[in-house]
Formats: C-alpha cells, sequence, structure tokens
C-alpha cells in the first residue's frame, strides 16, 4: 500500500519552485511525495528541510521504500510547523524560496486502525499525529464536561447536533469509557441510526482530531512563521481540506495581500494595510476531475499560493 498519494503535486512545483538552486521547506512531509517532487526541480545546489511530527513520516523514509532515497540535498526533523520559532541551527537563521503545507492526514494515518482516526474502523481512540502528545480523544471524551464538549463539536464540527450529541456521550460513557472509534460509532448510530450517522461521524470525528493535535493553533502559528521565513520573492503555497482551514489561510493571505477582509460598514473606515504579498490565483486551485477519481481524497482539496513581494 502506498503511504500517501500527493494531491495537486504537479501545480504546486509549478508555482512553488522558482529558483533551483534555492532552500525550500516541506512543513507536512507525509509520504514525501510533495517533497520528492520539489528535489526533482532543484539542482545540486538546492537545499529542501522536511518536516513532520508525527514518527511514522520518519520511519517511512527509512529502508527501500524510502521515497526520498538517500538524496543528500535533504535534512528530516521531527517538527509540528507551528513550531518554526524552534528550528535548530542552521536552520533558525535561514530564509526559504518556498514553503509547502499540506495540511491533514496522510493515507496511512487514516487507514491505520491502531491511530483512531477512522470511524470505519475499529481501534483505540487516540488520533495524535505527533505521539508525544499528552492526551488523545479517548482523553477528552473522559476529562471534558458536558458543555466544553458541546462547543468542542460546535466549533471544530461545525455540528448544529452538538449539544444533543455531547448529553449522548456523557450519557453513555457513565455505563462504558468511549475509548475505541468501534464503541463511539456504536452510540451514535444507536441513537442517530446507521444511515443519519454518515456526515455526523465524519464530523465528530473531525472535531476530535483538529482538538487534539490543536491543528487551528498549529495552522495559526505555521502560517506566520513560514511568512516570516519566506525570502524576498519566496512562495507559500497551502493546501487546505475543510473550510474552517481554508477559511484561516485565506484570511491571512488577503491581510498580506494588503485587503481589508471585514465585511464593508459605514462604520468601520478601510485600513490601509501595507501589501507585503500578491496572490498567485484569487480563489485558489482544485483538483480536476482527473485526480478527483483517481485519487478520491484529493476531492476536497484546495491549493492557495501567495508570493512575498517585500524586502
Ligand atoms: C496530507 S499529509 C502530507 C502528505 C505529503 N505532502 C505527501 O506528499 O505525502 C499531512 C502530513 O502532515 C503531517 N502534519 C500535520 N500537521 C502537522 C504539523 N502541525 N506539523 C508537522 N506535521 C504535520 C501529518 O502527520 C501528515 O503526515
Amino acid at each position: 500500500m502506498t503511504y500517501h498519494e500527493p494531491v495537486l503535486a504537479r501545480e504546486v512545483v509549478d508555482r512553488l519552485v522558482t529558483f533551483p538552486g534555492g532552500l525550500y521547506l516541506d512543513g507536512t512531509l507525509g509520504g514525501g511525495g510533495h517533497s520528492r517532487a520539489i528535489l526533482d526541480r532543484l539542482d545540486a545546489d538546492g537545499r529542501l528541510l522536511a518536516l513532520d511530527w508525527d514518527e511514522d513520516a520518519h520511519a517511512n523514509q527509512e529502508g527501500e521504500r524510502a521515497v526520498l532515497g538517500r538524496d543528500s540535498r535533504v535534512s528530516l526533523l521531527r517538527l509540528g510547523f507551528g513550531d518554526l520559532d524552534r528550528l535548530p541551527a542552521p536552520w533558525d537563521a535561514c530564509r526559504f524560496q518556498g514553503v509547502l503545507l499540506d495540511l491533514g492526514l496522510s493515507s496511512h494515518q487514516v487507514d491505520t486502525p491502531d491511530r483512531g482516526f477512522a470511524y470505519l474502523y475499529d481501534g483505540p481512540l487516540d488520533m495524535r499525529m505527533d505521539r508525544r502528545l499528552e492526551r488523545g480523544a479517548a482523553d477528552l471524551l473522559t476529562e471534558l464536561d458536558e458543555r466544553e464538549l458541546a462547543d468542542l463539536f460546535f466549533r471544530y464540527g461545525e455540528l448544529p447536533e452538538a449539544r444533543k450529541l455531547a448529553r449522548l456521550l456523557v450519557q453513555a460513557r457513565t455505563e462504558r469509557a468511549l475509548d475505541t472509534t468501534g464503541r463511539l460509532r456504536q452510540v451514535v448510530e444507536g441513537r442517530f441510526g446507521t444511515r443519519g450517522s454518515f456526515s455526523l461521524l465524519s464530523r465528530l470525528f473531525q472535531a476530535l482530531r483538529i482538538a487534539v493535535n490543536d491543528e487551528l493553533g498549529q495552522l495559526e502559528r505555521g502560517l506566520e512563521g513560514a511568512f516570516q521565513r519566506l525570502a524576498p520573492g519566496g512562495r507559500l503555497a497551502v493546501i487546505t481540506y475543510h473550510s474552517l482551514e481554508d477559511r484561516r489561510v485565506k484570511a491571512s493571505f488577503r491581510l498580506w495581500a494588503g485587503e481589508d477582509d471585514r465585511p464593508r460598514s459605514r462604520h468601520l473606515p478601510v485600513r490601509e494595510l501595507p501589501v507585503r504579498a500578491r496572490l498567485l490565483e484569487r480563489r485558489g486551485l482544485v483538483p480536476g476531475a482527473e485526480e478527483c477519481e483517481r485519487n478520491p481524497r484529493s476531492r476536497s482539496a484546495r491549493l492557495r499560493v501567495l508570493e512575498r513581494v517585500e524586502a
């Protein structure tokens, strides 16, 4: 089984790699597909630093199946992209010609029952991408009170049934711990029916995963850190997979492009913002029908790219 099929790979490298001898950062190594595609566009002077906080992504680069091989132009680091201010020397002093963030999960993570990301398999309710994190999804379901759970489901899953669901789970956990994906699925289906639970379970699992990994916090800090570290003329490419992520990326990109993103109101004067970036495609880019067919997981993807314009 392939570890992960990279999404919009050609579209990413066409826009990201503008200087073959430059230094690039892949903040989400995963199966290494995008990293490989970037390296294929670099010359002998080019360098790539690739991060992933999941040890599995790094283990996958050992042995014969390693996608990056023994390419001496690559350095790998186990670090969250939200912690770019903790890059060790010599990277801490570097400016990058291009940075890629391909958010979310790899196919390997989704399809490994032990990781607990998918309700289609039975496994421990874990969902930590970085297993050095202290709390997994089962811990959140045990420790948070009903209101905190409802809040989490509403904010990160945009679930209209957030309160009902929180009440249901708090009741269910008094009977038996909610510590496996199978148990959680069974409780939800018991209340909402097998058919009615499909999208509800997806959103519930999304909400838990976002909370466990502080994904939106990582994204906010990752965007800021990546933009700060871009060389003049450098490019930042971000692939998102749902609207909560995409809204944040769009808002940050517009701000850097000098656009006042607030809703028009006669009470708010239009802000004069410095223009620090140029947006490549205003609405971003989505995969074509052929890619969606070949790789259904690419269907919800949206790529946004900007270029830093100031010194
Ligand atoms: C969609 S996959 C990336 C796939 C990769 N572009 C490829 O071509 O195979 C996302 C990867 O990013 C990692 N990841 C997600 N959030 C991260 C974060 N905040 N810091 C570092 N890695 C992260 C996940 O562990 C996962 O391996």
